[in-house]
């Protein structure tokens, strides 16, 4: 019954952090609880098989409680395991993958070295006199100094656009602030997304950047609908270049806007060895990238490859993408623009690899379809979110014998798991 305090076991833990708490038979889930502890849980909400709670007395604390070091944790919605020492987070995340993926082997999570400061990107609304992040399922806006997983630089930026902009006549105009870092080469990218180009930001730049002479792009982005996108179609450059360049394994790589760049560098190229690992890639072999971004895996790939195509949804990606294989001297790639979801025969046919890195919805059913009917004979897939990996691969698993699940932390103090598999032709 709501408001019923009740004596909860914690079991498991949930996709989305919660604890998996026991009261007899009822199931609570309750925010904050760790797997193994002991409360009394307050019912907050009850559903037909289930409710949900919070803590109101700790009773057994898990030897891996810490005291969050965040001042804004659980309200600002980005890290939900701040109250977990990081080896134990990675427990965490691997027994929600086990119970994800129940048929396959999953491999201990690569850990971060460094799980502080990590994200090279931040973008963030501004509204109501506040810069800051989306209290989670709200629109509210929670402000913080120092942000513990973005970037130091960042954190040091938005406090002096804080000042320079909230509470002036130029608010108005401004829905997010975005800023990306080059974490090797230090040089940074601010992003206003405005409503409308009428706003003079010239100031406010000239303050920026002169305060921070790692800036090497300064853009005005247009987004006048009232959608969830943040970024719109139009921009000004307003200092510098329209692009930032940054460094993985010695390729050097140009960054525009709304190209997508993994936001975890170090993490990054971990990532990719394992997806080159479990390719079995050869100088004898031709190589699709789907999903390829700006070129990063294609590039990494092209060095072990006969051949790699890489395929990509957004213009400015794939720019950067010819761009950065010039830049590399690479010649054994070439790009493509297109959507990967759709009439992909033509660029599957022939190959011996496809890379599969697709955003968090995973990849198309028309896109598997096609696979299975060239008999591509080695599938690599890398994804963001195990929920769609796992109903992709249960689309495969008739055509393809399903490997096992390498988990890399991508996104340390967060749900977050980033993993790769393989498979291969049956
Ligand atoms: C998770 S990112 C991976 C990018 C790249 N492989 C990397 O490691 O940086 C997914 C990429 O897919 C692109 N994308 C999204 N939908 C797409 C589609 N339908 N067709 C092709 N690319 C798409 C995004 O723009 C983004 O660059």
């Amino acid at each position: 019954m709501k408001n019923e305090i009740l004596r909860c076991k914690c079991v498991d833990m949930s996709v989305d952090g919660q604890g998996i708490a026991r009261a007899g038979d009822l199931v609570v889930f309750v925010k904050g609880m760790i797997k193994g502890e002991e409360a009394d849980v307050k019912i907050i909400a009850e559903k037909k098989n289930y409710s949900f709670g919070i803590i109101d007395k700790l009773i057994v604390a898990s030897p891996h409680r810490v005291t969050s070091d965040c001042p804004i944790a659980y309200k600002c919605g980005g890290c939900d395991y701040r109250h977990i020492d990081y080896r134990y987070q990675l427990e965490l995340k691997k027994g929600v993958l086990i119970n994800t993926f129940p048929d396959l082997n999953v491999h201990d999570i690569e850990a971060c070295d460094d799980p502080y400061y990590y994200r090279n990107k931040i973008q963030i609304p501004c509204a109501d006199h506040k810069m800051g992040f989306y209290r989670k399922f709200s629109n509210d806006i929670v402000e913080f100094d120092d942000c513990l997983i973005e970037s130091k630089i960042a954190n040091e930026m938005i406090k002096d656009l804080k000042a320079l902009l909230l509470n002036t006549k130029k608010e108005r105009y401004i829905r997010h602030v975005l800023i990306k870092v080059g974490k090797m080469t230090g040089e940074v990218m601010l992003a206003f997304i405005v409503n409308s180009f009428d706003v003079d930001l010239s100031e406010a730049t000239t303050f920026m950047t002169s305060k921070y002479p790692m800036i090497r792009s300064v853009i005005m982005n247009l987004n006048d609908k009232k959608t969830n996108v943040i970024l719109g179609d139009e921009e000004r450059v307003l200092f510098g270049e329209d692009h930032i360049y940054d460094e993985f394994d010695g390729i050097k790589v140009r960054l525009s806007l709304k190209s997508f760049y993994q936001v975890n560098h170090a993490q990054m190229l971990k990532l990719y060895h394992l997806a080159k690992t479990l390719s079995n890639v050869d100088e004898n072999k031709d190589v699709l990238d789907l999903y390829c971004g700006i070129g990063t895996i294609s590039m990494y790939m092209s060095r072990f490859a006969r051949h790699v195509t890489g395929v990509e949804i957004v213009k400015q990606a794939i720019e950067n993408a010819n761009d950065n294989a010039k830049m590399n001297d690479i010649s054994n790639v070439d790009f493509v623009l297109a959507d990967a979801g759709k009439d992909m025969d033509k660029y599957i046919k022939g190959k011996d690899i496809v890379i599969l890195d697709p955003p968090r919805k995973g990849v198309s059913k028309e896109l598997i379809e096609s696979l299975k009917k060239n008999q591509t004979r080695k599938i690599v897939y890398v994804s963001c979110n195990p929920a769609t990996l796992a109903r992709d691969l249960e689309l495969f698993k008739d055509t393809y014998k399903l490997n096992d699940i390498y988990p890399v932390d991508m996104f340390p103090y967060t749900i977050h798991t980033e993993c790769v598999t393989s498979l291969d032709l049956k």
